[in-house]
């Protein structure tokens, strides 16, 4: 089965696709992009994933000319083209294709990319085990509520993971834990979920918000506040949530064990009732 491109309106394999040296997303990293995830052939929430998309093209100046229902099915085709029921859903877009200035000196039409590769859920072992994170120091700009391609603080962050051995790196600034770098954090303290609020600092995970849901309907409080690295630490227990993880339990942070171990009553809960709601 191929993985499927779609390039500005043409669909083709994902091996022959191209774009441009000249392309602003290659020289500048300028433009934006999003990930959802495919469930037995339908996308899992898309309405939000392309809202977002509109917000962060909106916030640096790209203009959309796609309509949410020529998403729907440009997405919805390249779906099927490939073949794959359990899939990821790449979206970009960049500003287009200019000679390279930091500004363009005339007008750019965005380039619009989608792709459709197969995924396979978390490996069951880091979801019964648990996940390694570490903390590392925020790096990044204050606008990652902006869901751009330009990732490469997010990039060395996670690289720093891997060669400490842990899945994901949680971005830390002035003593407050933000969110991982592929990821938002949550905590558990006395049942309560905490996670930090919305804002300049962090992406609005698609999922964070399916999971305050679902723990919300379960009878599970939630604040969204902000949480220093000492009440990680301290906390009951911690989980990752993210398109391609899920709700992720975590086993320890920068080594030190988290709570009674992994995954605790909540996290539990929050995974199997977000199980449910993918079908
Ligand atoms: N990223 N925070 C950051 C910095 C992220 O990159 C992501 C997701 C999230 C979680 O958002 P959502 O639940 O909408 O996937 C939070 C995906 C996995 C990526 O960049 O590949």
């Amino acid at each position: 089965m191929p993985e499927i491109a779609f390039v500005n309106g043409a669909f083709m394999s994902l091996s022959e696709a191209r774009v441009s040296v000249e392309d602003r997303g290659f020289q500048f990293g300028d433009g934006v992009y999003e990930l959802l995830r495919v469930y037995a052939g339908a996308p899992f929430h898309l309405a939000e994933h392309l809202e977002r998309l509109e917000q962060s093209a909106r916030a640096i100046g790209i203009p959309l000319s796609y309509t949410r229902d020529r998403w729907t099915a440009v997405i919805s085709e390249a779906i099927l083209r490939s073949g794959f029921p359990e899939a990821k859903v790449y979206i970009q877009v960049t500003r287009g294709v200019a000679p390279r200035d930091h500004v363009p000196t005339g007008p750019v039409t965005p380039t619009v990319v989608v792709t459709v590769r197969a995924i396979a859920p978390p490996a069951s072992e880091l979801c019964a085990n648990g996940a390694d994170v570490v903390t590392v120091p925020d790096l990044r700009w204050a606008r990652c509520n902006i869901k751009s391609i330009g990732l490469l603080a997010n990039v060395l962050a996670k690289q720093q993971a891997q060669e400490r051995g842990a899945f994901e790196a949680l971005f830390v600034r002035d003593g407050y834990v933000l969110e991982g770098a592929t990821s938002n954090v949550l905590i558990v303290k006395n049942r309560c979920l905490v996670t930090p609020p919305e804002g300049p600092l962090l992406l609005s995970g698609v999922t964070r918000k399916v999971v305050l849901g679902l723990a919300q309907e379960a009878g599970v409080a939630v604040k969204e506040q902000p949480v220093t690295e000492a009440e990680l630490y301290a906390a009951d227990e911690v989980f990752l949530t993210g398109t391609t993880i899920e709700a992720l339990p975590v086993a320890r942070v920068n080594g030190r064990p988290i709570g009674a171990g992994p995954p605790g009553p909540v996290t539990k809960l929050v995974m199997a009732r977000f199980r449910e709601a993918r079908g």
